[in-house]
């Protein structure tokens, strides 16, 4: 194959890749928010507008319950395999937008850096796929495999279209092998293939005390408060070491391998250093006996996220609370599954719950972990694209994040998944300033054409 002209096409086309990712990161795709709606179907319409562009076949806007999906083929490569890629287009919120640096939905170019919410999750990752497939499209005429995409709007709030889509209509994703762009690498020159993410499961605890606020010299010393109820609660579901007392919670976890005990009591990549230096803290909390990669890649944690309720304003107000809400959230190694840790949960938190107050548990959204084998052909060659393109072979690592399709690929299509991304760990991921290295998306368009060329 005429790899020199890729390689001119991709030069010569730099500039323009980068704008049309500029014109996708300009709409504030944010899922979550009921107010964005519109954005997020500009968004999906964009993502379209390129896959047709390109010369995909049968492109089209799926709508769903919520957000739509987006998906289009090319199978003019008959005896290659079939490839499905998979990417998201929608975003999480700005908030605290007053620390970012330029604003939040103007695409801004400061040194190797781009600005935006959205340049590395997922839009500046998914762009990048799209060009890979547009350069081999425009220098050979042809692609190298048979293709699938399929982008999501609603991966940052829980994905349940596109779960359902997956369940119902397996035989029009038939593929084999899955693609996804959405990780990241531990330094611009480690490139990696990640080997296993958690699953999580997201939850809102509600605790209802008296009918209606009430003043709190009148009543307090026998209102209940619903806000000290959460935190009572809060401290029973994990202690100050760490350990999360959700009984049975622990008991599916499976024992690691000797090579993962190694790896994570050796951390030869220096990941726990960097984990200090990117929080800008001075030591580690948790659970102390465990060192920090198994921590953040297969132990369970449980998190609050934010707790509402009561007064917050500025100056006094002497009131107690007739509600209190806490977003709680548990990560989920691949061996514990959300709905059977949700059950747990909420035995838990009724049995901490205090008489004379009514408090339930909801699930927001839940997703399961997964783990890859590193010795699939799908693998291989990715292991070898990136060796091409930043000259050395990949390290195999975990991830503590979350990508719930990845797990329903590998159970319900049964394929080979390849998760291959180009962030880095300084890329700000749902925080302000989000950002992705221009080297990384120009290497990594290079990485993505090279990957499908193996695999052809
Ligand atoms: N791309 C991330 C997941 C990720 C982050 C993988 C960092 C590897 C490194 C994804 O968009 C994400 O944020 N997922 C959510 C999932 C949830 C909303 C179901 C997460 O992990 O919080
Ligand atoms: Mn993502
Ligand atoms: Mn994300």
């Amino acid at each position: 194959m005429a790899q020199t002209q890729l390689e001119t096409y991709i030069t010569e086309n730099e500039a323009r890749f980068l704008d049309d990712l500029k014109g996708w990161l300009r709409i504030p795709s944010i899922s979550t928010l009921p107010e964005h709606a519109n954005d997020i179907r500009r968004a999906a319409e964009y993502a379209a507008e390129q896959l047709k562009r390109i010369g995909f076949e049968n492109v089209e806007i799926i709508s769903t319950q919520r957000h739509p999906l987006v998906y289009g083929e090319w199978f003019k490569a008959p005896g290659r395999p079939t490839v499905l890629i998979y990417g998201h287009y929608d975003v999480q919120p700005v908030d605290p937008v007053e620390l970012w640096e330029s604003p939040p939905f103007e695409p801004t170019i400061r040194g190797d850096n781009l600005y935006c919410r959205g340049a590395c999750d997922d839009k500046g990752q998914t762009m990048l796929v799209f060009k890979a497939l547009e350069s081999l499209m425009a220098v050979n005429g042809a692609l190298p495999v048979n293709l699938r995409v399929l982008i999501e709007g609603e991966e940052e709030a829980g994905g349940e279209s596109i779960e359902h889509y997956v369940k119902t209509y397996p035989e029009r994703l038939k593929c084999d092998a899955a693609f996804i762009c959405d990780t990241h690498m531990p330094s611009k020159d480690t490139p990696a293939l990640i080997s296993g993410l958690r699953g999580i499961i997201y939850t809102e605890i509600e605790v209802r005390g008296a009918k209606r606020d009430l003043h709190s010299g009148t009543y307090g010393g026998v209102a209940p408060n619903p806000l000290h109820t959460l935190a009572v609660i809060i401290v029973g579901l994990k202690d100050a070491e760490g350990h999360i007392h959700i009984p049975g919670l622990y008991e599916k976890l499976r024992k690691p391998t000797p090579e993962e005990r190694a790896f994570w009591d050796d951390d030869p990549l220096h990941i726990g250093e960097s984990l200090l230096e990117e929080m800008g803290v001075s030591q580690f909390t948790g659970e102390a006996v465990y060192p920090p990669l198994e921590r953040i890649w297969a132990r369970p944690t449980l998190e609050v996220h934010g707790i509402v309720g009561g007064f917050t304003s500025e100056g006094a107000k002497t009131v107690i609370p007739a509600v209190a809400k806490a977003k709680i959230s548990l990560r989920l190694p691949p061996d514990l599954k959300s709905r059977e840790v949700f059950e747990l949960l909420k035995r838990r938190v009724k049995e901490l719950a205090p008489a004379g107050v009514e408090v339930v548990v909801h699930e927001i959204h839940g997703g399961e972990g997964v783990l890859i084998s590193p010795d699939t052909p799908p693998m291989k060659a990715a292991a070898a694209a990136l060796k091409e393109t930043y000259g050395k072979d990949p390290v195999f690592i975990r991830e503590g994040g979350s990508i719930p399709i990845a797990a329903l690929f590998d159970s319900v299509l049964h394929v080979p998944v390849v998760l291959m991304g180009f962030g880095l760990p300084d890329d700000n991921l749902h925080a302000p300033n989000e950002k992705y290295s221009l080297s990384q998306f120009f290497k990594g368009i290079r990485t993505v054409a090279r990957f499908l060329q193996n695999m052809g």
